[in-house]
């Protein structure tokens, strides 16, 4: 017997108690141990069999570290196919999360009981696969086929409640799962309840299956499984026989095993859970976090404020004078409202929040005490140097002072106060209280425990946090002015901005760079291009003009109505503005272009190779350490398609010599602009790949 299954006998019953830390997934050990523990119960004249997880959960799901492996027997769906057929009465006490494979034992169990914090899910169309071991033809059984559609082309989780009422349980109770599922089955005996096996149960009725591919296809925006998924289900009414629709479950399973996009969702998957693990934060103590300040109360200050205070901190936020401060409380309020509404918080707590946990304030002073301060005034270092020199002054020692700056430099930032090491760069992105990401920028004198703090702030505000080092633009924006300008030089060369957002919408992405640059606020890269200008730009470079115009023209994008874009009351109707069109044509006749065609698939090549070849650059000089943190930085802060796994988990998927080979041709004709990774090339030469580093620094 596997120590992965412990089996011990109550009485007429088998207990069958799974100790697979962290969280019991179905590796090869549980499956042998489950098998074995089934077979030893009916041969030792057990009347009943119990199953639960010791530690914080029953199964969480299949062991996703065998993917893409050889499999091993016991195969899951083998398994649960033998629990199901077992003469005696199986039972399954869930308590933390059943999730995939783990609902799918538990469905193949006969009776079901849960605690009532327990939660319920098939999320495999998260990791680009589907239900594979029975998912999709039992539960449409026990839930009725338009629950299980919803939960299978969805991923979500459900509480014991909905599951109880859907039928996927059948009892919930509080209590330890061992000590409920020894009462139930007990009961069950004592009551002669039958064996029920779901994949003996008769077929669903069928639904209109076409319409709900299309709509689940559309929906899923280039992301293939939750579509596959419906497919699988369609089996469940469709097949001759339970065993035939498990045959078709299995080859749509296997075909989605085989994709690229299940490469690229595992590698976010693992990657998500890896980015904030850094080897030089382990064992050091963060510093305590209670209060913190927030200087400045426009879009980020706002946002990070709400985001805050929704995690349980005592804001202060200070603004120049009275007026700028109550409009930054309304910008705040008018955040939690939204909170409010979706039911996130409560009328009491959205009371609480604004009027005890936030304290506005004009006057230095009120900072003396705060742990951290956030500083997010306007993007300009004589400003920022302004007040850093004001908090060196009022702040306790060992308060962290933090910028959020977007591109300016943290280390000059730094030393215009005495603690330098106490500085560090928090850089949150817009709306701040609903993305994801926030990179931790670490200055050359940053102490390692200030470190350790901005990932803690991260992890309580929920965010994805990424360790960045400083140079324009740390990792995520200095990547994006690299595939934005590569996106201009195409403008100029004949593509039109409209055609570059399509290509790019239909690679995955959720808006094109055009459309991103309206939302943001065109001024914000006219205020850019600007300042290089002045710093003084490299005579080689290609620059373009036709943007500025627009900005002059006092089109700013979604806030004025008007950008590459012109939009509607409800800023959603979009239409192409016709006088980009005419601005880039001028510049083009100005600087002796004559247009040429692109084709939607060299758009999509020559943006992803800019993306990747200053991603590559990125890791190679150190701004990321891995290439898996400048993945999950353009994942959660930049919209890039989650299937494609982030552009160097896509780079080395489409192959790296076949990239390399791009940049060389391209910089053929501008060998500025386009000057190979040096990390590239000698990935190439080497035949290793971007994850070979990820695997190495793990
Ligand atoms: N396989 C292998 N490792 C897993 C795993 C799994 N199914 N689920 C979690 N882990 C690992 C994580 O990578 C992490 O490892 P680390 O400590 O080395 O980083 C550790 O377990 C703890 O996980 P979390 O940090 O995510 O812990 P949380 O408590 O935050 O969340 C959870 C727990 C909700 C179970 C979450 O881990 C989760 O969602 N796991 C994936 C569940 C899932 O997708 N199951 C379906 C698998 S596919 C399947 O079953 C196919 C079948 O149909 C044939
Ligand atoms: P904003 O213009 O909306 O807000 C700036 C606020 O700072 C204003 O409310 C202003 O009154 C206040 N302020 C200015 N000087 C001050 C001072 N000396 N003391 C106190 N308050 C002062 O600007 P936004 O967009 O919020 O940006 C703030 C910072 O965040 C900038 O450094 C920007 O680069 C950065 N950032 C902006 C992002 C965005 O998408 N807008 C994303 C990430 C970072």
């Amino acid at each position: 017997m596997s120590d992965a299954i412990n089996y011990e006998r109550v009485g007429d019953i088998a207990v069958l108690a799974a100790n697979n830390p962290p969280v019991n997934a179905l590796g090869l050990a549980v499956r042998q141990g489950l098998q074995a523990g089934i077979e030893r119960a009916e041969a030792e004249g057990a009347k009943a069999v119990l199953i639960y997880g010791t530690g914080r959960t029953y199964f969480a799901g299949a062991d996703i570290r065998e993917f893409g492996k050889p499999p091993r027997a016991p195969w899951l769906p083998d398994l649960c196919a033998r629990i199901e057929a077992s003469p005696l009465l199986v039972v399954s006490a869930l308590h933390g999360t059943a999730l995939g494979g783990g609902l799918e034992v538990a469905l193949s169990s006969h009776y079901r009981i849960a605690v009532p914090s327990a939660k319920v899910g098939l999320p495999e169309v998260h990791l680009g696969i589907l239900p594979g071991a029975g998912g999709t033809q039992r539960l449409p059984r026990v839930a009725g086929v338009e629950a299980a559609l919803d939960l299978i082309t969805s991923g979500r989780h459900i509480g014991s409640a909905e599951a109880l009422k859907l039928g996927v349980i059948d009892k919930v109770e509080e209590g330890e799962p061992r000590e409920i599922g020894l009462a139930y089955a007990q009961e069950l005996l004592d009551s002669g309840a039958p064996r029920r096996a779901v994949g003996e149960m008769p077929a669903p009725a069928a639904v209109d299956f076409d319409a709900v591919y299309d709509k689940v296809l559309k929906k899923g925006r280039g992301q293939l499984s939750p579509a596959v998924a419906v497919r699988a289900v369609q089996a469940a009414c469709e097949a001759e026989s339970f065993e035939a629709g498990m045959k078709r479950e299995r080859e749509l399973f296997m075909e989605l095993m085989n994709t690229d996009q299940r490469q690229g969702l595992i590698h976010a998957f693992f990657s998500e859970r890896a980015v904030s693990k850094l080897p030089e934060l382990k064992g050091i103590e963060p510093r305590p976090l209670e209060a913190i300040a927030v200087i400045g109360g426009g879009t980020m200050g706002a946002g990070i404020a709400t985001a805050a205070l929704l995690a349980g901190l005592n804001v202060t936020l200070l603004e120049m004078n009275d007026d700028a401060a109550a409009a930054a409380k309304g910008r705040i309020e008018g955040n939690l409202q939204g909170a409010l509404k979706r039911g996130k918080i409560s009328a009491e707590q959205f009371d609480a929040l604004t009027n005890q946990a936030l304290t506005m304030a004009t006057d230095y002073e009120a900072l003396s005490e705060v742990d951290l301060v956030i500083e997010a005034v306007f993007e300009d270092m004589e400003v920022k140097k302004q007040v850093f020199k004001k908090l060196d002054i009022v702040c306790k020692p060992g308060a962290i002072l933090a910028s959020n700056t977007s591109y300016l430099d943290v280390n000059e930032i730094a030393a215009c106060t005495s603690r330098p090491e106490d500085v560090i760069g928090l850089h949150f992105f817009s709306p701040a209280h609903v993305m994801k990401l926030l990179e931790v920028v670490v200055a050359d004198r940053t102490a390692i425990d200030v470190v350790a703090t901005g990932f803690d702030l991260g992890k309580r505000l929920r965010k994805i946090s990424v360790r960045a080092g400083v140079c324009d633009g740390f990792i995520g924006n200095r990547i994006l002015a690299t595939y934005r300008t590569a996106a201009d030089h195409m403008v100029l060369d004949g593509a039109s901005p409209f055609q570059i957002d399509k290509a790019m919408t239909a690679f995955g992405f959720a808006m094109g760079p055009f459309a991103v640059s309206d939302l943001a606020g065109l001024d914000i890269g006219w205020a850019v291009r600007k300042r290089k200008r002045a710093e003084g730009m490299d005579p080689r470079a290609r620059d373009s003009s036709y943007a500025d115009k627009l900005c002059e023209g006092g089109n700013f994008g979604q806030k004025t109505g008007k950008g590459y874009y012109v939009y509607g009351e409800d800023k959603r109707s979009a239409s192409p503005n016709p006088e980009v069109m005419e601005l880039i044509e001028a510049e083009r006749a100005e600087k002796g272009i004559t247009p040429r065609e692109f084709s939607d698939e060299e758009i999509v090549r020559k943006y992803m190779a800019a993306m990747v070849n200053e991603a590559a650059k990125v890791v190679g000089e150190g701004i990321a350490r891995r290439p898996l943190d400048v993945d999950m930085t353009l994942l959660f802060g930049y919209g890039f398609p989650r299937y494609n796994g982030g552009p160097l988990k896509w780079a080395d998927i489409v192959g790296l010599p076949d990239l390399l080979a791009d940049i060389k041709r391209y910089a053929e004709e501008d060998d500025y602009f386009w000057q190979p990774a040096p990390l590239l090339e000698q990935l190439v030469a080497e035949g290793r790949t971007f994850d070979d580093l990820n695997k190495e620094a793990s």
